[in-house]
């Protein structure tokens, strides 16, 4: 089945997809986006997305959208392709106009944009866990924001894949471990999840949202608290959770080992119980 893009409500091949030069998003990153996975046909936690794209709209004061619409849109779109176990990418920008700092009285309209593309698997990492090197987060202050401005989070993945490592994690000025440049981030301590709290500071994930749930019913306690670096060298575990990588335990972090240096059976335990949820579609 083709891969296809929607562009403001026209549906063509992916490589067909057509935007104006002077898109907003283009020209200065003002946008917002959401990735979601389907999986057997079905889209995996569609409304928790559609919530959380909907906040980030709101939170850059883009208006006037159609929400119920898109909603539509992006099912329809998805169903058209045919594609079993896609990759959903939705991007909406401010609008196409001369450029401009400011957009007030400029009667733009948003510009919705999606593809949706055969999911690509990720390697061994689910089983056999990942190399992660950490690095100073430099992005802005409101990573809670789902913006299309990625510069930083681009760099730092780049940054690990040429050292030989699958993810870069963010630590902060305090020295606070935060999450990975496309990733949440969990740590296990004796017996215990240990997740940063959400702040401005972090994307409030769909996957970890989840894996909060699924550990409320296997009674494994969650604590919501800050780490340092140093404390996460001493960690019983850590592993990454994010929609395209589901859950992948780190194994070393910037060449020194994390845990036992191998994916641990809280992470595996995990993973079992997440993937159980998506084959049963219980999102
Ligand atoms: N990234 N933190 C950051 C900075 C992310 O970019 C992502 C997801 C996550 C995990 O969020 P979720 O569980 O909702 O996927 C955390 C997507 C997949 C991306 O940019 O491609």
């Amino acid at each position: 089945m083709p891969e296809i893009a929607n562009v403001n409500g026209k549906i063509t091949p992916v490589h067909e997809a057509m935007i104006p030069a002077e898109d907003r998003g283009f020209l200065f990153g003002d946008g917002i986006y959401e990735v979601l996975r389907s999986y057997n046909g079905r889209l995996w936690a569609f409304e928790r997305h559609m919530k959380r794209l909907e906040r980030s709209l709101r939170e850059i004061e883009i208006v006037g959208l159609n929400l119920d619409d898109i909603f539509h849109q992006i099912r329809n779109t998805h169903a058209q392709s045919q594609i079993q176990d896609a990759t959903v990418y939705i991007q909406i920008t401010r609008g196409a106009g001369p450029r401009s700092h400011t957009w007030i009285a400029t009667g733009l309209e948003p510009t919705f944009f999606m593809t949706v593309r055969h999911f690509q698997t990720r390697g061994s990492g689910n089983e056999k866990g990942i190399r992660a090197i950490w690095l100073r987060d430099q992005r802005w202050g409101r990573c809670d924001i789902k913006s299309i401005n990625l510069l930083p989070n681009v760099m730092a993945k780049q940054k690990a894949r040429s050292q030989g490592a699958y993810e870069a994690i963010f630590v902060d000025a305090r020295n606070q471990v935060l999450e990975g440049s496309s990733s949440s981030l969990f740590s296990v301590m004796n017996n215990a999840l240990i997740v940063p709290p959400n702040s401005p500071a972090i994307l409030p994930s769909i996957t970890r949202e989840i894996i909060s749930e699924i550990a409320l019913e296997l009674k494994i306690p969650l604590v919501e608290k800050d780490i340092t670096l140093d404390e996460f060298y001493q960690v019983d575990e850590a592993f990454i959770a994010g929609t395209g990588d589901e859950i992948m335990g780190i194994t070393e972090l910037s060449g020194k080992a994390i845990g036992q240096g191998e994916v641990g059976p809280m992470t595996r335990k995990i993973y079992t119980q997440y993937r159980e949820r998506i084959s049963k579609g219980e999102d």
